[in-house]
């Protein structure tokens, strides 16, 4: 093929994407037409995928650019590079095809959002649907058409640092979440103006970690898997995501990028999926260090034949696939398959006709002060009030004097959370400033009180040169904690603001405890006994054993890494402009003890009210700290009036309920009404309540809603280990209707044969 005239690229370029879908046939043929024009190394190319700028680069990029060796590269987030990337691949590589550039645009991309968890807590599909277009528009303007989300690994064990990037435990409010994101990044089809094509990760199981330590294996029964594990998977296919992520870990001893049962019979055969397989980092390369592959042309052989299309970093489909297709032990068909489903992508996403962006464009867009509005919106209903006696909160916006304290309190990276890497150059504001601009008047003031520090760096560290300050003599940290506790007896009102540093959860941010870390705990606990009107603000990616705070400070707003408007957001919850009405995703253990502690277990044969099991630990209580679905409001709500349309369905019809929800306090305010269902009795056991349907609704004071709710076919199916199908058995069930987990107002209903 000839080199395509610049001009005419020039003139394509300026729109931005496919103004109409391209129908999938359509790129079929296109992509087929292509690839019967390819040689094999372009087409192993096209299987490549390169990290830029960060990391080690095997050769010169732009010659791997220029010979078709490489199909796409992440890390790329400056539209200048892109662009330039993007000329040579298209005016001078073979076949002129356009690269993909990929990144990890988690929770925004210039616009930092509150942290995945954080956003599940908002209860809010149709916020996240929005929070994550306007991400993929940031993405978009400079010529990232590829994210690396939703990541939808559900977490059980809140040691694991990668719950931050996940919607929390549950498998329904996974799938609301998971659906909401790929709708939010693609739009209403891939290749739609100012969006990009999702990839649906870790495939399959990375949350159920041993141990909770990262990238440790995955050991997990197929009820769980088929259950809990992949549910929000399947429902974001089912949302017609264009890629998917295979994981690093071993699920059931074999390693997920190796996994045909996953990749092939799961996600081909059962659910249809038929978009592109991409590898985790470096996890082709990886199946010989599981001890799984004998050498990298195994590992080639296995990822490709298992159903990875797409080599992430490791250069082994590059380096191991010619001898491999010489030798017969690859074929050419699965090779041509897998580079027509990229192909496919890329024609879809109008890389062909508009494969560069407007350089001045970017900042415009990244300056769209309704993205930040709208970061400031989510950070409010993300954020999960977690005690409030005597209505400590909100803060009387006349009050005097202000002590505020922690070593998260002034930190304007920390409030970001982790994959923020190209957010704001400009830092976010800070808790400190936000409450300096929302009482101009009062005396504030300010100290950290300890110190925050991993014990082991994170990798990221290294990768983006991030530098911690000099850890405090001993001296010096008796002086700055009783500086900090001076300050609270001096001050008239106390906000303490602890938590996790930002690389203390992520990737590689596993913890054996989830214990305040550091001096924290002793500090909390000092202020406290300055005896001052306190509120603990909680900055964490994951639940973590608040305990000794839930039983002495009388206020606990958790705000999560709530973003780059999360200062703002959070004097606007503080002081009441904003009413607390996020709800737990995730169970609040008391310890780390007690993990894994999720509302959706089973019964024991000697349920925890009998008189001498009143717990099952002889040193601890049954019971979480805060229970899945809790939170409350600077209002209060009641339930009442649950009813059924029939007292029995056959199996595989709907019944239609209603329950209605009242806000009887003072102040307007969000409740989400959450039902929950119990099968007594069937193939197999149930769990002792598992979610089926929730809606967050306003309510002004005194205003009462009824909420209508369908439970079908599917909503009551399960996956029995006994029968090893999906059943809708008969039988008598439980459905709770209220606030949380453990919602007290109850109907029952007969499942008929
Ligand atoms: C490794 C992480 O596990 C994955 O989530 C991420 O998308 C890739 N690195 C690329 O950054």
């Amino acid at each position: 093929m000839k080199p395509r005239p610049v001009a005419a690229l020039v003139f394509l370029a300026l729109v931005p994407a496919a103004a109409q879908p391209i129908p999938e046939a359509q790129a079929d043929q296109r992509a087929r037409a292509l690839l019967a024009q390819m040689t094999l190394p372009e087409k192993i190319g096209q299987l490549s995928q390169l990290f830029y700028g960060i990391g080690p680069t095997p050769s010169d990029p732009i010659e791997l650019v220029r010979s078709g060796s490489v199909g796409s590269f992440l890390f790329v987030t400056d539209p200048a590079t892109t662009n330039r990337l993007q000329h040579i691949a298209v005016e001078q590589s073979p076949h002129h095809i356009p690269l993909l550039f990929g990144f990890d645009v988690v929770h925004g991309f210039h616009t930092i959002f509150p942290v995945p968890l954080a956003l599940a807590a908002s209860w809010d599909p149709a916020l996240i649907r929005a929070v994550q277009s306007l991400a993929a528009r940031e993405a978009a303007a400079v010529g990232v058409r590829w994210t690396f989300a939703p990541m939808v690994d559900i977490a059980r064990d809140p040691r694991w640092g990668r719950i931050v990037e996940g919607a929390g435990e549950d498998p329904v409010l996974g799938s609301a979440i998971a659906r909401a994101q790929v709708q939010g990044f693609q739009g209403p089809y891939i290749g739609a103006p100012d969006h990009v094509i999702a990839c649906v990760k870790h495939f399959a199981g990375y949350g159920a970690a041993d141990g909770g330590r990262d990238y440790d294996s995955s050991y997990i029964p197929d009820t769980l898997l088929w259950n809990v594990y992949l549910r929000p998977f399947e429902a974001a296919v089912q949302a017609g995501v264009g890629t998917l992520m295979s994981a690093y870990m071993d699920l059931n001893d074999v390693p997920a990028t190796g996994n045909r049962f996953l990749l092939d019979d799961v996600l081909r055969k059962t659910w249809g999926f038929r978009g592109f397989v991409v590898s985790d980092a470096f996890s082709v390369r990886d199946l010989a260090t599981h001890g799984f592959a004998r050498d990298p042309a195994d590992a080639a052989l296995r990822a490709l034949t298992a159903g990875v299309d797409m080599d992430m970093g490791s250069m082994t489909f590059a380096r191991q696939l010619p001898a491999l297709v010489q030798q017969n032990r690859v074929s050419r068909d699965r090779i041509d398959e897998a580079v027509r489903l990229i192909l496919i992508a890329k024609i879809r996403l109008g890389l062909f006709e508009h494969p560069f962006v407007d350089e001045a464009r970017a900042p415009q867009v990244f300056n769209d002060p309704a993205t930040r509005r709208q970061a400031r919106l989510a950070a409010a209903r993300s954020a999960v009030l977690l005690r409030n006696e005597h209505s400590a909160l909100p803060l009387n916006p006349n009050l005097a004097s202000l002590a505020v304290l922690g070593p998260l309190a002034d930190s304007s990276s920390d409030i970001l959370g982790s994959w923020s890497f190209a957010g704001a150059s400009a830092p976010a504001q800070t808790i400190l400033q936000a409450l300096r601009a929302r009482l101009p008047n009062a005396r504030i003031d300010y100290a950290p009180g300890v110190q925050l520090r991993r014990r082991f760096p994170s990798m990221f560290d290294a990768l983006f040169g991030i530098k911690h300050p000099t850890p405090w003599s001993p001296a010096q940290a008796r002086t700055e904690l009783d500086r900090a506790v001076s300050l609270a007896r001096a001050a008239s009102t106390v906000v303490l603001v602890l938590g996790e540093a930002q690389e203390m959860s992520g990737e590689t941010g596993s913890r054996s405890s989830l214990d305040l870390p550091g001096d924290q705990e002793k500090l909390l606990e000092a202020v406290a006994a300055a005896g001052k009107p306190t509120v603990l603000v909680v900055l964490a990616g994951r639940p973590l054993n608040l305990s000794w705070a839930s039983a002495h400070i009388p206020a606990i707003l958790d705000v999560w890494y709530p973003g780059v408007e999360g200062a703002s957001a959070t004097a606007d919850l503080l002081f009441g402009d904003a009413v607390p009405g996020g709800k737990l995703p995730v169970t609040f253990p008391r310890s780390a003890g007690q993990i894994p502690v999720y509302y959706a277990h089973n019964l024991t044969h000697e349920p925890e009210t009998a008189l001498d099991f009143t717990s099952r630990y002889q040193d601890e209580l049954t019971s979480p700290l805060y229970p899945f679905g809790y939170g409350l409001s600077y209002t209060t709500f009641s339930f009442s009036h649950l009813r059924l349309d029939k007292p029995a369905v056959p199996a595989g019809s709907t019944i239609i309920g209603s329950v209605d929800v009242a806000n009887t306090g003072s102040r307007p305010g969000d409740e989400v009404v959450q039902i929950y269902v119990h099968q007594r009795s069937g193939s197999a056991s149930r769990p002792v309540r598992e979610l089926k349907f929730f809606e967050r609704v306003s309510l002004a004071p005194g205003e009462s809603k009824t909420v209508r709710f369908s439970l079908g076919r599917s909503d009551l199916a399960y996956w029995s280990s006994a029968t090893r199908s999906w059943v809708n058995e008969p039988s008598a069930f439980d459905l709770w209707a209220g606030a949380d987990s453990n919602a007290p107002l109850h109907a029952t209903f007969d499942v008929t044969p």
